[in-house]
Parts: C-alpha cells; sequence; structure tokens
C-alpha cells in the first residue's frame, strides 16, 4: 500500500558514487555535520515534502550505507546501481525499480545524498513550479563565480533551458557560462523513463549523463525550465574533508542564527555549536564556546556554559550549566551543575538540586533538592530528597568484576570523605562523621561514624628529620614555655 501524500510521486536520492576524495574507510554520505549524516540531512529534506515513495541508489560501501538507512528511514526503497557508470544510469535503475513496485506517474524528484544544506522548502518550491508550469523537466540551478567542474545550463536567445553540458565536455565558451546545474531536478515520470532509455556513454567519460534527459525532453516538445536559487550552500556538496568542514561551519551559523530568531540569546555565535536535533525554549542563554550535540533540550530561563558540552541532555527551566562536559543526563528546573562536572550517561538530578565542582556522576537517580557539592563520584546509586553529599564523598561501585548499587535516603547528611562500599543503604535522615567507610547499611536517623584512633607520635619529627625546617620550627614550638606538650603519646578521637 503506497499513502496517499500531496507531494511528489517520488524522491530519488542519488548515493552510488565512491566518493574517493573523502580518503575516508566511511562512506562519504555517512560523514557528519551537525550531528547527522549527509545522507540523513538529504533524506530529511525529501521527507519533508512528502513524496509518495522515497529511493536511495547506492553502491559503493553499499551494506554500510543500507543499514544506515534502515535506520533513519526504514521505509525508504534501496536500489542497487549496477556496474554502468553515471548519474543517468542511477536514476534508470531507481525508476525501474519504483515500476517494478507500481508504475510512476507524475512528477519525480532527483537529489543527493552528499548535498546536507537543501532545504525542503526550496525542493517543495522546484516542485510548485515544476508543476504549476506542467513542465517536462525543472533543474535547480544557482549562478557561482567559479563554475569549474559544473555541468553549465545552456539558454537558447529566449533564454529557455536547452540543456546541461557537463564541464569536461564543454567549449571554451560555454565554460564561461556561471549558472550550473546543481544535480537537482523534478522531472515528469513519463518524460524521464523514456529519455532515459535513449541516454548513452557517449561523452569525455564513458558515463550515461542524466544532463542529457533535458535535451531529449525538448526534442520531444515537453518544456525544460529552471529555478534559480541565490543560496548557493543549498545546492553544494561535500566531494573532500575541506568541503565537509566548510559546510557544517555554514549549517552550523544557520542553526545558530534560527535558534537567536526563534528568542535564544547566544553571547558568541562563533564559539557555539549546535547539532540540527538540539532543541531550545525561548530565553535559553548561550554563554561562549558551548556544544550542544544530539538531541539535547534546554527548558526556558535556563543558561549553559561557558565551556559546556552536552550530548543528549535534558536541562530543566532556570537551571544553570556551568564549564560541564555531559551526556545522557536529565537534569531538573532550577538546579546547578559545575564548575568543571562530568556527567555521564543515566544521571538525573532532580528539581532545585545541585552536582557541583569536580564531581562525576554515572548512572545515579538524585532526588529533589539533593546536593553533591564539591569533590566526587556518584555511580550506579539512587540518592533521595534533601540529601547533602559532603564534600569528597564517593561511591566505591565497582569490586573489581561486578558493580554495585548504593542507595541513600532523603534528608541524609554526610561528612566529607565518606565512602560508601556498594552494595550498601542507608536510611533516611542518617548521618556521616568526616571519613565514615560504609560498609553495613546504616539504619534511618543513625550517625556513623568509621573511628580508627589517631595517635600522635610526640616528638616525630625533630628526632627523624633533624634540620628540616619543620623541625626548627617544630623545636621552637614545643620549646615555648607556654607550650606545655604531653610527655607521652596520646590518643584522641
Ligand atoms: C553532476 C552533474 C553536473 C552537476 C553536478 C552538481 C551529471 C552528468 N552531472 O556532476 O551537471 O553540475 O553533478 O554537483 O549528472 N552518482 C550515482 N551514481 C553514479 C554517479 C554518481 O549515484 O554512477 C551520484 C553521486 O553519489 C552523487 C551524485 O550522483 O551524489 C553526483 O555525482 P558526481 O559524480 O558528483 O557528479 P558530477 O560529475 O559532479
Ligand atoms: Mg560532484
Amino acid at each position: 500500500m503506497i499513502p496517499e501524500t500531496t507531494g511528489p510521486a517520488a524522491v530519488i536520492v542519488l548515493a552510488a558514487g565512491a566518493g574517493t576524495r573523502m580518503k575516508s574507510r566511511t562512506p562519504k554520505i555517512l560523514h557528519e555535520i551537525g550531528g547527522r549524516s549527509m545522507v540523513g540531512h538529504a533524506l530529511l529534506a525529501a521527507r519533508s515534502i512528502n513524496p509518495g515513495r522515497l529511493a536511495l541508489v547506492v553502491r559503493h560501501e553499499r551494506d554500510l550505507v543500507a543499514r544506515h538507512l534502515k535506520e533513519l528511514d526504514p521505509e525508504a526503497l534501496i536500489v542497487d546501481q549496477d556496474d554502468v557508470p553515471g548519474t543517468g544510469r542511477a536514476v534508470e535503475v531507481a525508476v525501474q525499480a519504483l515500476d517494478a513496485q507500481e508504475k510512476l506517474a507524475g512528477t519525480v524528484v532527483v537529489t543527493y545524498g552528499d548535498v546536507p544544506l537543501l532545504t525542503g522548502s526550496l525542493l517543495a518550491d522546484l516542485v510548485a513550479t515544476h508543476e504549476r508550469e506542467a513542465n517536462a523537466v525543472t533543474v535547480l540551478t544557482a549562478l557561482l563565480d567559479d563554475a569549474t567542474g559544473y555541468g553549465r545550463i545552456l539558454r537558447g536567445d529566449d533564454s529557455s533551458v536547452t540543456g546541461i553540458r557537463e564541464h569536461k565536455d564543454a567549449t571554451e565558451t560555454e565554460r564561461l557560462i556561471r549558472e550550473v546545474n546543481s544535480g537537482i531536478y523534478a522531472f515528469d515520470a513519463d518524460v524521464l523513463r523514456d529519455a532515459l532509455v535513449h541516454i548513452t556513454t557517449d561523452n569525455s567519460q564513458g558515463e550515461k549523463y542524466l544532463t542529457d534527459v533535458l535535451g531529449l525532453a525538448r526534442q520531444s516538445g515537453g518544456r525544460v525550465a529552471a529555478v534559480v536559487t541565490e543560496d548557493r550552500w543549498q545546492v553544494e556538496g561535500a566531494n573532500d574533508r575541506v568541503q565537509l568542514s566548510a559546510l557544517g561551519a555554514e549549517l552550523n551559523r544557520r542553526t545558530v542564527e534560527a535558534w537567536m530568531r526563534a528568542g535564544v540569546t547566544v553571547v558568541d555565535p562563533a564559539t557555539t555549536w549546535i547539532d540540527s536535533a538540539v532543541a531550545l525554549d525561548e530565553d535559553v542563554r548561550i554563554l561562549p564556546n558551548t556544544q550542544l550535540h544530539g538531541a539535547t533540550t534546554v527548558a526556558r530561563d535556563a543558561v549553559v556554559g561557558p565551556d559546556t558540552t552536552l550530548t543528549d541532555v535534558s536541562i530543566g527551566e532556570r537551571t544553570k550549566v556551568t564549564r560541564t562536559h555531559g551526556s545522557g543526563a536529565v537534569i531538573g528546573a532550577d538546579a546547578a551543575v559545575g564548575p568543571f562536572t562530568y556527567l555521564r550517561p543515566g544521571t538525573v538530578l532532580g528539581d532545585t538540586g545541585k552536582i557541583g565542582a569536580f564531581y562525576e556522576t554515572k548512572n545515579v537517580t538524585i532526588g529533589r533538592g539533593s546536593k553533591l557539592s564539591h569533590l566526587g563520584y556518584a555511580g550506579d546509586a539512587e540518592i533521595g530528597e534533601d540529601t547533602n553529599i559532603g564534600c569528597g564523598n564517593i561511591t566505591a561501585n565497582y569490586d573489581g568484576e561486578k558493580k554495585h548499587r548504593t542507595v541513600i535516603g532523603s534528608g541524609v547528611r554526610t561528612g566529607s570523605n565518606t565512602v560508601f562500599v556498594a552494595p550498601v543503604t542507608v536510611g533516611d535522615g542518617a548521618y556521616s562523621g568526616a571519613g565514615a567507610v560504609i560498609r553495613k547499611d546504616v539504619p534511618a536517623g543513625a550517625l556513623v561514624l568509621s573511628v580508627a584512633a589517631q595517635r600522635n607520635a610526640e616528638g616525630w619529627v625533630v628526632a627523624n628529620r633533624p634540620g628540616s625546617r619543620s623541625a626548627e620550627l617544630a623545636q621552637a614550638a614545643t620549646s615555648d614555655s607556654s607550650h606545655t606538650p604531653a610527655s607521652t603519646e596520646e590518643d584522641q578521637r
């Protein structure tokens, strides 16, 4: 069953090229910008115009690409290109595969898997013009200062589009043409099918050129037209890593600008990186040198940064996250994180809670109002509400072989340097003294102390470090008449 849509009959995304200039073991279209593969961007733009069907033509590293596609867009049809090279052949095999499902009729759009900044709205404009003008072919073009390498748009005396000449096949005069073929088109399905049969590999590259469809369509009486975009980024492909980074920077510039227009304060757009899938509320403030990745979300009036990197983290309203590196965490409202905090996956901090300086957390649920303010590690643990975890507390969760859980109740107060040797449970309202090593469960309301008697060896420094500055000062202090040290070793609590 093919769903009813208002969009074109199909979009065919070409992705069979080798992408050798990336010099990578990863297929070119799987390289990412804005936290999403290039083909992921291409598929989202294609889907946004509601095509009846979506096909991706693959060949190079076919299995890796196919696996990625299954995750991104399981409904899309994977079409394998054969040994015949060229964009014309790529579209021909796709049309054959789609026809085999159900004969294509109406508008067929062709795009590239390596043109990541193309938007659905430009594609929708292309389709709208194509259908309004009842064209046989409508090609998306752009005017470039340097058109080297691109197919040039040939126009007749009446300025109507007569064809496309590939750079390698062009004459000197044709190479002066600045209007280029983006490689993105809307075709009438019947015109496309009929023309593809007649395309040969008789050209300088020995390929079946899709661009030859334009001349053939015109010869058989069809109208061929162009939609010219002024936004060259939307038709730019990434062939190597220099272009990949330029496209990534431009995508980021657009993403950051869109968020500012939507009511987010970005203090320094140049050092702020926001992935495409991130969601921000109005009145969020992003401070310099902050990177928001994956599906990170930030709620109203929260402040993130400076110097913060968050991946798949959700931040509640009015929360402040300062100099933090985090992933897979959920932080409630009116909470505080940082500075110098490492949030690892599974960290959940309740409203008004705090994870402070030099804390590492992992797989820990911290209740409302609880605070882990300074220097420590909380992993594989559950902490109740309004608990205060003292400075330097550690959950000793790993026995060398297995991880164990620590459960700490609500209203607990722990002394500095408390160690929870998991598995262990501390009841509500319990207290611990400084340096407590908790190996056994602590009942609610108890004070837990781990006390080894303190032993002072009087005179040790003078006896064992003679001539040192310490010994000199110790000597001076103990010979002071007002100071009367105990003559024997003394135990203190
Ligand atoms: C193509 C166009 C050119 C246009 C340029 C825009 C043709 C003949 N030329 O040139 O007019 O200016 O794109 O970038 O169409 N692909 C396949 N199978 C193939 C060959 C390519 O799927 O056999 C895919 C590639 O993966 C890529 C796209 O088609 O996504 C374009 O291929 P590429 O080799 O870059 O075409 P160009 O020669 O640059
Ligand atoms: Mg190319």
